[in-house]
């Protein structure tokens, strides 16, 4: 075959047509093609935001460019073989080969000695990245925040150590969080990982990852947000039926807002009136963030489009009902909601399901998979098991299990206490 023919081969021409076609798709600016050529999903691991995730991207960058050279090398010089030494025609396919060499102490010296090189060109920033990423380093330490993370199937508790709060019954506690982890930006945060049943794994895709949450074992990992935003997290190691919705947020917030949000934190549960129904002052005003991408799963498009404003929004009460959200306290009660959760100055005291202190002022409900507007929140209550399959509030909580091992419901909730529960959950910001 001449070089011509070749060059007219189809293999050839049809990798031509989908690089020309791909340079065209690329061209035209599409969201979804622009997605795919930059892989710029919201748990994107390339778009890193934090020290930590641009060392890891930094080091596969490095691995990514030594594995090419050799690619390239070694296909070339096969290619040269291929082309030079090929059966020109008919009586060359019939003719000895060449003469065959067996060993040569120079090209085998040189290949060991080039694999050497290359592995080491690996290997110095990979033990030095494997030193930065352990832990926060020596010059930050004392500006370091410790926050404590358990995974539980399938949702995430944040606690933090250092920041203690009054409990109603008298003493104090670290202020515990569920989902969503709001840090300040530009502080190192190390996060002790703990798990309260099996294998999870901690990872925030563009900030750090990804480090498991093991049974008797403290490990931990360190990571820093560049700047204010909203951070996707998922659960990377599989543990159960709802592992690949095992998610949470990370929500880094200037020092200033920081401050604001925790002081409001550190207060009991709200309790709404009939007066501060009518007269609520916003209390928590934050500054305007430029927005990092990201979407969400099924959000509304105000949430897709930007997340951490929707997250902000959040933060303030809206218009409420004072005698409807009085109503959803009382059947939080009654409905045994107190029993698994924790409202800090209000009746729930469990521990078994996520602190909801706070939960009206949470972006996302069931770990990161829904977004948190009534209807959504509504949508759950009716049937959590739809939405989070296995999950312990439907079995346990709706459901209990007899001795011989049946499930038999436990309550049920109609659209009106539902409304009524919505009011006051969305309440409690
Ligand atoms: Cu927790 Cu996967």
């Amino acid at each position: 075959m001449t070089r011509t023919r070749f060059a007219q081969h189809k293999i050839f021409r049809f990798a031509t047509a989908f690089l020309a076609g791909l340079s065209l798709l690329s061209m035209t600016g599409c969201a979804w093609t622009s997605k795919i050529f930059t892989l710029s999903g919201p748990q994107s691991t390339m778009l890193t935001e934090g020290p930590v995730a641009k060392a890891q991207w930094g080091l596969f960058m490095i691995t990514v460019y030594v594995t090419t050279f050799i690619f390239i090398v070694v296909g070339a010089v096969l290619a040269y073989a291929q082309i030079k030494f090929r059966a020109k025609d008919a009586n060359a396919e019939k003719s000895e080969p060449p003469p065959q060499g067996h060993g040569n102490p120079m090209i085998e010296i040189g290949l060991i000695a080039a694999s050497v090189a290359l592995l080491v060109i690996i290997a110095v920033p990979t033990v030095r990245d494997i030193w930065y990423t352990h832990d926060v380093p020596e010059a930050e330490k004392a500006d370091a925040i410790d926050i404590n993370a358990t995974g539980y199937q399938w949702w995430f508790k944040f606690e933090y150590p250092s920041e203690m709060v009054k409990l109603p019954t008298g003493g104090e506690a670290p202020l515990v969080t569920g989902n969503e982890l709001v840090v300040p930006a530009g502080r190192p945060i190390r996060v002790h990982l703990r798990t309260i049943d099996v294998i999870h794994s901690f990872w925030i895709p563009k900030l750090a990852g990804k480090v498991d949450m093991m049974p008797n074992r403290a490990n931990f990992l360190w990571f820093k947000a560049d700047r204010p935003g909203y951070f996707y997290g998922q659960c990377a190691e599989y543990c159960g039926e709802s592992h690949a919705i095992m998610k949470f947020r990370v929500i880094a917030l200037a020092q200033a807002d920081y401050d604001k949000w925790l002081a409001n934190q550190k207060q009991p549960a709200r309790t709404v009136t009939a007066q501060t129904a009518a007269a609520e002052i916003p209390r928590i005003q934050f500054a305007n963030y430029k927005v990092n991408d990201g979407r969400a799963l099924a959000g509304s498009p105000e949430f897709d489009a930007n997340p951490f404003a929707a997250w902000q929004k959040l933060q303030v009460p809206a218009a409420e009902n004072a005698a409807l959200i009085a109503t959803g306290r009382k059947l939080f009660q009654e409905k045994t909601c107190v029993s698994c959760h924790t409202v800090r100055g209000h009746e729930g005291m469990g521990i078994t399901g996520p602190d909801l202190t706070r939960v009206g002022s949470r972006s996302t409900i069931a770990a990161g998979v829904l977004e948190n507007t009534p209807e959504r929140l509504a949508q759950w209550l009716h049937d959590p098991a739809h939405f989070k399959p296995g999950n312990k509030m439907y079995f346990g909580g709706y459901m209990v299990q007899s001795p011989d091992g049946s499930w038999k419901p436990n309550f049920t909730l109609n659209d009106t206490e539902i409304d009524a529960l919505v009011a006051y959950l969305h309440s409690l910001k």
